[in-house]
């Protein structure tokens, strides 16, 4: 295995991933995924688009600065506004690269920039020159790639690589492709770019038709070396290409890939689930290697068949990819020592302050709940970690009256920042439509509702349901999660984390 080609993983998670609706996160938000992404083994993970706002910018000086052993890449459109901003977040990182992009296929060009061929070669040209003056790892993206002309694709790529590109991505930006079609690609610009061994080959393949996977695959087994995924397949639109997913094929399939990927497969499931907590979007249950259901087996045949010979039914262990061995219970006589270990091995790593309050939630759930199982406490650290730190909203208390035939009412008392209580009761269509309304009142804040779910935690009926939400707030999108054995008050929660996150974003923090 030692003499295999080395398959270069470049996480978007924190830019392209950052794209799908109602995923922006904040800056502690970023730094924790980045710090994941940076234990995951990762090569590069691309922080996001400096230039796109004051917030982008900082996340990705933060990450330049903190992350180590990690490539940090900030991405920018071939302007020499975009790539200076680019550098000026990078700086500061101890290895860094800039990616900038350009639209070459006809549609782009005619449509979005109207710019002829000629002027789209130069501005690529001069995005890397300019790019290259800063920093020696450049990565060119002709957005749209397998839908240019390949006449035109090839020219264009041979002159970033000329003006200094090191690395050549082949963005599927609109999921278009098909294997065989990104296979053939690969090829025809092996054969046909003549400087094209003076840079590495990537895919950047987005998931419209459900194919990102496969088409990376294809390239890879074209000879492409490096690929662009992001942590769940989240992504604009329809995401991604699944890191979890293309790591554990080639892992996998190895007989027949023959490459290999730095990355430490048993810290998957923590990080999906960091980043499925973190942006509010949720894995689907039977999600291939990270989904809840991914190693379960439901049918007689394959149980029996499991516990005679476990490779009959299944081709991945789950401790590989990170799951848990047991769903080990705790109780209302677990100490702190205890839940920190289980917290370790969930892959979550707690400071002490953190710890300190996970395990104050955890004894007040231990009252309510004889037994507490893992998904319990990936929920109570998932809340204390990604709540909004300095709340502008704190809930005091709250109270429903709901009887047949009845408006249900929700008082609420919530504490602002600056300590004032305010208490107010409001009725509504439904409990949700009141607390909504109680919350807005209080706030001063108008929402629309464009998500909401409940889901319960564990098994069981006294199990936490975890109320996660998508608010609208002018014109702009936020999630919110709370998590209580009282569905009622774990969407009080969830809004208020929602309606945190407004003021956070007003107060420009
Ligand atoms: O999908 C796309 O084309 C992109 C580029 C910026 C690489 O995300
Ligand atoms: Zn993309």
């Amino acid at each position: 295995m030692t003499n295999q080609r080395q398959i270069t993983i470049f996480d978007t998670t924190l830019r392209d991933g950052e794209q799908s609706p109602g995923a922006s996160m904040n800056l502690k938000e970023k730094l924790d995924i980045a710090l994941a992404l940076s234990d995951l083994g990762v090569d590069v993970m691309e922080a996001g688009f400096p230039i796109a706002s004051q917030g982008d910018f900082e996340s990705v000086r933060e990450i330049a600065r903190v992350v180590r052993g990690t490539t940090v890449c900030g991405l920018a459109r071939c302007s020499e506004k975009d790539i200076d901003r680019a550098w000026e977040a990078l700086k500061g990182a101890e290895s860094s690269r800039i990616h900038v992009f350009l639209a070459t296929s006809a549609i782009h060009r005619e449509f979005k920039l109207k710019m002829t061929r000629e002027q789209i070669v130069q501005r690529a040209v001069d995005g890397v020159k300019r790019a290259v003056h800063y920093c020696d790892d450049v990565e060119f993206s002709p957005e749209d790639a397998v839908r240019t002309e390949q006449d035109f694709l090839c020219r264009v790529v041979e002159a970033a690589i000329d003006a200094g590109a090191t690395t050549v991505n082949i963005p599927d930006t609109v999921g278009y492709v098909t294997p065989a079609h990104m296979g053939q690609t690969i090829e025809m610009l092996k054969n046909r770019v003549p400087n094209i061994d003076r840079a590495v080959i990537s895919i950047h393949c987005h998931n419209d038709l459900g194919l990102a996977v496969a088409n990376s695959l294809a390239a890879v087994e074209a000879g492409a070396g490096q690929i662009e995924c992001t942590i769940n397949g989240i992504g604009e639109r329809a995401g991604n290409c699944s890191l979890e997913e293309v790591v554990m094929a080639m892992r996998t399939r190895n007989d027949f890939y023959q490459c290999r990927a730095g990355i430490d497969t048993r810290r998957l499931v923590p990080t999906s689930r960091l980043v499925s907590g973190i942006t509010g979007l949720q894995v689907q249950r039977n999600k291939a290697i990270v989904g809840r259901n991914a190693f379960a087996h439901e049918a007689g045949i394959h149980q029996d068949g499991m516990l005679k010979e476990r490779t009959t039914y299944e081709i991945m262990r789950p401790e590989d990819v990170g799951f848990a061995k047991t769903d080990l219970v705790l109780g209302k006589h677990s100490g702190r020592a205890a839940l920190a270990d289980r917290a370790k091995t969930l892959g979550f790593r707690l400071t002490g302050e953190q710890l300190h309050r996970v395990f104050g939630e955890f004894k007040q759930l231990a009252d309510k709940k004889k037994d507490i199982f893992d998904g319990d406490i990936v929920a109570l650290i998932e809340q204390q970690l990604h709540g909004i730190p300095d709340e502008h909203w704190k809930l005091v208390s709250y109270e429903i009256t709901s009887r047949t035939g009845d408006q249900p009412h929700v008082k609420v008392t919530l504490r602002n920042g600056s300590g004032e209580m305010t208490k107010e009761v409001r009725s509504g269509d439904g409990p949700i439509d009141a607390a909504f309304r109680v919350v807005e009142e209080i706030t001063q804040m108008k929402l629309v509702c464009r998500d909401y779910q409940v889901r319960s935690a564990t098994i069981g009926r006294d199990a936490q349901g975890e109320a996660s939400m998508e608010v609208e707030y002018e014109g702009r999108s936020y999630r919110g999660v709370g998590v209580s054995t009282d569905t009622i008050e774990a969407t009080v929660k969830a809004l208020l984390n929602a309606v945190n996150r407004i003021a956070v974003a007003k107060s420009g923090r």
